[in-house]
Formats: structure tokens, sequence, C-alpha cells
């Protein structure tokens, strides 16, 4: 709530306040260098606000020690902007590496979890794999299977499909649907796509020079009058 950022003189966030309910899922969008990612990274505690307050399931996350948001980020799930995935690692390695840092699982049951949650982004024929064998688009699945390696209740995508060939960015909007339908999830998307955003979103939020400059559905921004949301999702259809 009422969020503020800068770094120097520079006002990245001015004062965003942003809910989301359980089950939803948000797209944020904006130009980039908009502070979009900065917003993703305060929510999990990767930064700290200079101003405002930032709630997850009810706990204030701005006043805890590491130890605490450590507990807090087991439920978060974060897919970054690039998939960020452990070079040196296969596949399967890589998706079973939270639940040996977080779980007392053992390797036979971590290694089946991986296989599971790879199948679920259409990656278990990848599992020996290491990451520089795979495609950009299966490097954003096999990040996705990560991020959701802990169950999470609520899941940070920072533009998952940026840099993604049409169709595979539209499966990847179908990913994100399917995940959050089976396992009702909250999520937070970033983006600057408009229309994959329609696709898996059930409201929007438009960042502009650090404020909320609209807020609604996609149909509801689409007929703003507002000049900046006109020229966002004019640029954005073409
Ligand atoms: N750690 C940082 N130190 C200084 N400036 C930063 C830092 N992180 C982000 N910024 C600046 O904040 C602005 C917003 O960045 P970002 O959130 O990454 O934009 P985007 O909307 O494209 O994700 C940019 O001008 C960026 O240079
Ligand atoms: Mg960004």
């Amino acid at each position: 709530m009422d969020l503020q950022k800068a770094f120097g003189e520079q006002k990245v966030l001015k004062g965003i306040s942003l809910e989301v309910r359980r089950g939803e899922t948000v797209a944020v969008l904006g130009r980039s260098g908009g502070g979009k990612s900065v917003l993703l990274k305060l929510i999990i505690g990767l930064q700290t606000p200079d101003g405002g307050s930032i709630q997850i399931a009810d706990k204030e996350i701005t006043q805890l020690d590491e130890n605490q948001l450590n507990e807090v980020r087991k439920r978060v799930g974060f897919l970054f902007q690039q998939a960020a995935l452990y070079d040196s690692l296969t596949v399967e390695d890589n998706v079973a590496f939270p639940l040996t840092r977080h779980t007392k699982m053992s390797s036979a049951e971590r290694n089946n979890r991986a296989h599971e949650l790879l199948a679920d982004v259409g990656m278990d024929r990848d599992l020996g794999k290491m990451p520089s064998e795979i495609s950009g688009g299966m490097q954003k699945r096999v990040g996705l299977a990560r991020a959701l390696a802990l169950d999470p209740e609520i899941i940070l995508f920072d533009e998952p499909t940026a840099g993604l060939d049409p169709i595979t960015a539209a499966e990847i909007g179908d990913l994100i649907v399917n995940l959050k339908r089976k396992r009702k999830m909250s999520a937070v998307v970033v983006t600057h796509d408009v229309h994959g955003a329609k696709a898996y979103s059930d409201r929007m939020v438009l960042l502009h020079e650090g404020n909320i400059a609209a807020e609604g559905t996609f149909d509801d921004l689409q007929g703003s009058q507002d000049e900046f949301v006109k020229q966002f999702f004019s640029y954005g259809s073409r």
C-alpha cells in the first residue's frame, strides 16, 4: 500500500497501492524502465521500499528480518525476467533445488516431485538436459516449474513472455491460465504485452511515471479516455 521507491533523485514508484485477492491474476503493465521489476522485488523483499507497506497473507513484510523473510519467500514463487536457471545443474536438479533447500524430502521424493512439476509445464522429457541445451521458451517453462516447486500461494512473473516468438508466448500464457485453474494461486504478472495479459489476467494495472495510471479489466482500460492509456493500448495492438 502506498509503496514508494527512489534510486537517488529518481522516484521510480511514487505511491502504488495494489491488492491481489486469493486466486486472482493481476497484470502490471507499463513502459520499460517504469518500475515494474522494482515493484515485484519490493513485494518479495529483495528491495526495501522508502515508504508504504506490503502485506502477504495478512503479514506485514517490510519489518521482517532476513530469516522471517525467507519463510515468506517460501510461499511466494518468483519467475525472474531471465529464467535464471543454474547453468551447472540439469533441468531436473534446477527444479529440485528449492526442495533440497527448504524441505526434508528424500532425494527420491524430490526427483518425483521435480518430474511431476516438469510434466505440468510439458518439460518432463528434458529432465537430464542442461539449461544451455534448451531454448529460451523451454528455459522459461523450467523456471516456472521451479517457481512452483514449494507450492506457493502467490506467484510473481516478470515478463514471462518477453523475447519469445508469438506462438511460444501464447503457450506460456496458456500455461499460466491452466496452472492458476489447477492450483488456485494468486499471481502478479508484469508484462508489456497487452493482448497476452488480456488472455490470462483478471485485472490490469497500468503504471505510468511512478503512479497507477489506470486499473480495471482489459475492456475498462481499452475504453479509457486517459491519453497515456489510449496511447499504450493503441501501440500494444499493432
Ligand atoms: N538497484 C537499482 N539501482 C538503481 N536504479 C535502479 C535499480 N533497479 C532499478 N533501477 C531503476 O529503476 C527504474 C525502473 O526499473 P525497472 O523496475 O527494472 O523497470 P521495468 O518497468 O522495465 O521493469 C529504471 O530507471 C532503473 O534504471
Ligand atoms: Mg523489468
